[in-house]
């Protein structure tokens, strides 16, 4: 094949590539209403929390049967999951990934919790968190960042936030705890409350 023909074939394909300007891009996103995995930004990769570390978020943050508590990047669901089965709290899990929220639907199921959470499958920047009296997060910290404005614009004074392993930029955690995994490795826990400011 000459040079001429393969340089046509490249520019002629180019042409259906979609960009973000262009009418494709616009009717896939269409297509996928709730922000589809075009708009989705990944806050994180998979890895879970280990259990021993769920337990300590939420007793940090003092979990009862009266808190909802919204995983935001559920993963497994094991968060809410653990929330549920051991105080009795309400829970959402929020997760970009199909597979994730089968499987957390599938293991609420099998604790026999269902009644008491759900998951959606949801970026989680575009989910309204204002049900929430607990948000727990294993994400990164530019990830928390993008957040911040939308947690403490929408989360009621008093709502607790926890992060596993990820600080909130200059925003100062009223308690911070360092705890050693069953594999010998620390993991810090941060813990805000909500008190009606909004940070950008
Ligand atoms: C580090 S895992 C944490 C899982 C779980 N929270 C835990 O602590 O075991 C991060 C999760 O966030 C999910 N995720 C990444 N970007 C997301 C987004 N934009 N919206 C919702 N979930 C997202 C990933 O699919 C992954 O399951």
């Amino acid at each position: 094949m000459s040079y001429r023909i393969l340089a046509a074939i490249v520019l002629f394909l180019a042409g259906f590539l979609p960009s973000p300007a262009s009418p494709i891009f616009s009717l896939l996103a269409a297509a996928f209403p709730g922000g589809g995995p075009l708009s989705q930004e990944s806050l994180a990769p998979y890895v879970p929390t280990p259990q021993p570390v769920v337990d300590r978020m939420l007793a940090l943050a003092e979990v009862t049967s009266k808190d909802v508590v919204y995983d935001l990047g559920c993963g497994d669901g094991r968060i809410v999951i653990t929330a549920a089965q051991k105080y009795g709290a309400h829970g959402v899990g929020v997760d970009i990934d199909p597979v994730r929220v089968r499987e957390a639907n599938e293991n609420a199921r099998r604790a026999g919790v269902e009644k008491l959470v759900r998951f959606i499958e949801k970026d989680a920047l575009n989910v309204d968190v204002s049900g929430a009296t607990v948000v727990t997060l294993y994400l990164l910290s530019s990830s928390n960042l993008k957040l911040r404005p939308i947690l403490t614009r929408q989360l009621k004074p008093g709502a607790r936030i926890v992060s596993h392993a990820f600080s909130m930029g200059d925003w100062r955690p009223s308690k911070e705890e360092t705890l050693t995994d069953g594999e010998g490795f620390n993991r810090t826990i941060y813990l805000w409350k909500a008190d009606g400011v909004v940070r950008p």
